[in-house]
């Protein structure tokens, strides 16, 4: 049923690679590939620029591994974020889509920003998953990695829903082998929007300014940057019009509660109503 909900950055790929172009960015990160669905059209973008596209992931999908080699502006880095971003320079953007939690991205985020700031370039960071369901809960690909300090509980057998902090065992949307939720949503420590604003709190009281547009489609994507960049204008006005747009909200809300009725029909605990 997966393939019923789209789910990957590059339904946003439009607005990526012109938010990329504003920015007058060559060498980007990736950072969660997975089948490459976004990695495809930011090598096509980095082909036409001669630019570079680091794309970090260790566990991407089959066949991944050997079309990036074929791939003469992708390399491709078989390791978690965390390990590798310190070793990096000279990266004009990144794209954060690997593990979805408050202490991965946070991590990432603070990474990416003293990169950027030794090197006296301004952050761009575009995040996805901001929204329902990773925006207040953590999910785990690997929960060993994460630190038991910053780990919520978790289940992988775990199923959630809209509305429920909760969770429901075996029902509901479910990592299906490949990952964890966190047992509980809210509360501090816990899910990718919560990181981001850590991130910004903080940016603020080191008398940084960012500007922050988050758009409410796809589980959601942000655009955090520098507002001191040069080309800071051009990429507000690219974006910002999106910022927290109702409808576009109201639409992902009505895809996810079709999608979970799905679900739910699938697993035999409502049945649907025949035509007449
Ligand atoms: C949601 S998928 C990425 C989807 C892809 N960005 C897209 O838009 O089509 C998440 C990917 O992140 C990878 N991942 C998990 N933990 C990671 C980490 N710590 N560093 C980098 N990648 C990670 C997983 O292996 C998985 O392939």
């Amino acid at each position: 049923m997966s393939e019923l909900l789209i789910h990957s950055m590059a339904e946003f790929g439009d607005l990526i690679l012109e938010v990329l172009d504003l920015a007058n960015a060559g060498t980007i990160v990736e950072i969660g590939a997975e089948f490459g669905g976004m990695t495809q059209p930011l090598a096509d973008y980095c082909a036409r620029r001669d630019g570079t596209l680091i794309a970090i992931d260790p566990a991407p999908a089959p066949g991944f591994v050997d079309w990036a080699k074929g791939q003469p502006n992708i390399r491709h880095i078989p390791r978690p974020s965390l390990e590798v971003i310190g070793e990096m320079s000279g990266i004009d953007a990144w794209l954060i889509d690997g593990d979805h939690n408050y202490y991965t991205v946070l991590h990432e985020l603070t990474a990416a920003d003293r990169l950027a700031q030794n090197e006296a370039r301004p952050l761009l960071a575009i995040l996805h998953d901001v929204g329902w369901p990773c925006a207040r809960r953590d999910m785990y690909y690997a929960p060993d990695r994460i630190p038991p300090e910053f780990r919520q509980p978790f289940g992988h057998d775990a199923g959630i829903t809209l509305d429920d902090p909760g969770y429901r065992e075996n029902r509901g949307f479910r990592g299906a082998g490949q990952f964890a939720w966190a047992l509980q949503a809210g509360g501090p420590r816990n899910g990718v929007l919560t990181a981001i604003e850590d991130f910004c709190r903080q940016a603020e009281h080191d008398q940084r300014r960012l500007l922050y547009a988050h758009i409410p489609a796809v589980f959601g994507l942000g655009v955090l940057f520098d507002a001191s960049a040069p080309w800071a204008q051009a990429v507000a006005d690219a974006v910002l019009p999106l910022h927290d747009n109702m409808l576009l909200a109201r639409m992902e809300r009505n895809r996810l509660q079709n999608y979970l009725t799905v679900l739910d029909w699938q697993d035999g605990f409502i049945t649907l109503a025949q035509p007449a």
